[in-house]
């Protein structure tokens, strides 16, 4: 494997909501590409239970970014204005603004598992969301490396039987996100300012950093 082009790829895959090119088709092919990628991921008791939703029209679109608008336009100007730090002040404003464009980004993507997920219980909760979060996050990896981008998003999931109705998805279904997918304006997208993993990482036993071992 070529590490460093693997590790550009995992380390720059970020959250994009500003860049996304609007004006560019993507073609149904670059879609199943990177869903067939994405169907490569672990699903608890290999049950693939995977379903993928890809909505292209037009008026789908509009009605989905209306009902994603109505859940979250309020609550992230506040958060874009109040936020202390100015990194968690950019990430709101662009997730404002991505509120205005949804309508107009030329595929929404909803990764769906073919299932209703139990969340009283925590094994089986854990093993239903792993089946189908992994496979999102391939498939945001394929689109980076075909010169797609995206963002996962959630908020339409406050108002998740609307989106159902629209669309037709059962109520044995359940809905794990929502990525808004288009070309990106440029690629060169660069890490994330993270902190060091030995400030999280702890060994053998809980509090016991690594670094101080
Ligand atoms: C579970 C989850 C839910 C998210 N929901 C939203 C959302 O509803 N709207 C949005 O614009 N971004 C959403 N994001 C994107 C995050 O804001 C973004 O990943 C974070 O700011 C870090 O940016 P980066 O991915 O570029 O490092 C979500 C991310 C995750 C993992």
């Amino acid at each position: 494997m070529d590490i460093a082009t693997v590790d550009e790829l995992l380390s720059t895959t970020r959250a994009v909501r500003n860049r996304l090119d609007l004006d560019r088709p993507v073609g149904r092919e670059v879609i199943l590409e990177c869903i067939r990628l994405a169907m490569q991921a672990p699903t608890a008791s290999n049950a693939q239970d995977w379903r993928w939703l890809v909505v292209t029209d037009a008026d789908k679109r509009a009605a989905i970014a209306e009902i994603y608008r109505g859940v979250g336009a309020e609550y992230l100007a506040y958060a874009a204005k109040e936020a202390s730090d100015p990194q968690t002040r950019r990430v709101y404003a662009g997730a404002l603004a991505l509120t205005e464009t949804l309508a107009r980004v030329p595929v929404h993507v909803i990764p769906c598992l073919d299932n209703r997920i139990d969340n009283s219980n925590l094994l089986t909760a854990a093993s239903a969301w792993a089946s189908i979060i992994p496979a999102g996050w391939s498939f945001l990896l394929a689109l980076r490396s075909r010169g797609l981008g995206s963002v996962w998003t959630t908020m339409h999931l406050a108002r998740e039987r609307e989106v159902a109705e629209l669309l037709d998805i059962p109520d044995t279904a359940t809905q794990a996100a929502l990525f808004p997918v288009a070309y990106t304006i440029g690629t060169d997208f660069r890490p994330a300012r993270r902190p060091p993993a030995e400030t999280i990482t702890y060994w053998d036993t809980w509090g016991h950093l690594v670094g101080e071992r």
